[in-house]
């Protein structure tokens, strides 16, 4: 006797138009592929190699060298904020595995700067969320900060993405300044301080001109 096996169908969950243009950037292979002219910069005496890809692709000793810089650049400033600094968080959060990251390194294979981010929706919106952007204070001041956010705007922008999200603490003068200095503008979901609450973060962003769709 044949038992006829239960066809179980696991309900797949329709996605908006939205969520699939985020779903189409994270499986791409390499975000960065397409965009020949950015897979190295010389400038300045800097000369080093891009790359682009998962956090489940990096091997330990790379993820603890971005670690190493994230802390050497940023400890003491979450330290002066209300979230304060948590290594076990903020390293769990660092190789989650929707975490990308463009990287910057020497021909003698220094990893000398990185972006954390992710292809994500945010508040309804599909997003490039730029989690990080951390440079050796040697390589600063020369362009590639520069270099490496016109990277994540053109692989969020060509991804159809609405736009480049970030969240910067308000006492990193460089940063704030760096990031209105190309564009970046208060984001309509940054918290708003008031006389009876103060945020110690914004959060900027800069939208995808060529999506007319507000
Ligand atoms: C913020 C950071 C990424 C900027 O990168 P960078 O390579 O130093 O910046 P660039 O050299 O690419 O700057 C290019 C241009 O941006 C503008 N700019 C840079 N910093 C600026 C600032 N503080 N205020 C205004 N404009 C600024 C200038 O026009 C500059 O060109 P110029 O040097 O010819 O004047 C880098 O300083 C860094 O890693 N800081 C520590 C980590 C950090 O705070 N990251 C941000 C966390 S959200």
């Amino acid at each position: 006797m044949f038992s006829r096996k239960k066809k179980i169908k696991k309900k797949s969950k329709v996605l908006t138009e939205d969520e699939e243009i985020v779903k189409k950037a994270n499986d791409q292979n390499n975000p960065l592929g397409h965009l020949v002219a950015f897979h190295s910069f010389s400038r300045n005496g800097l000369d080093v190699a891009l790359k682009c890809c998962k956090a489940s692709q990096l091997d330990k000793i790379t993820i603890d060298q971005l670690f190493e810089l994230l802390k050497k650049n940023m400890k003491q400033m979450y330290e002066e904020s209300a979230w304060g600094w948590n290594e076990k968080d903020k390293f769990f959060e660092m190789t989650e595995n929707s975490a990308w990251y463009l990287i910057a390194s020497t021909k003698e294979g220094k990893t000398i700067a990185f972006s954390h981010f992710r292809f994500d929706m945010d508040y309804g919106l599909p997003v490039l969320y730029c989690y990080e952007l951390q440079l050796e204070l040697e390589c600063r001041h020369k362009g590639l900060g520069r270099f490496m956010l016109q990277v994540l705007e053109l692989m969020a922008f060509s991804a159809n993405l609405r736009k480049v999200v970030l969240t910067v603490f308000v006492h990193n003068l460089n940063a704030v300044g760096f990031f209105k200095s190309h564009g970046y503008v208060v984001d309509e979901t940054s918290p708003a301080s008031t006389l009876e609450e103060q945020f110690d973060y914004e959060i900027l962003s800069k939208s995808n001109k060529r999506i007319s769709k507000s």
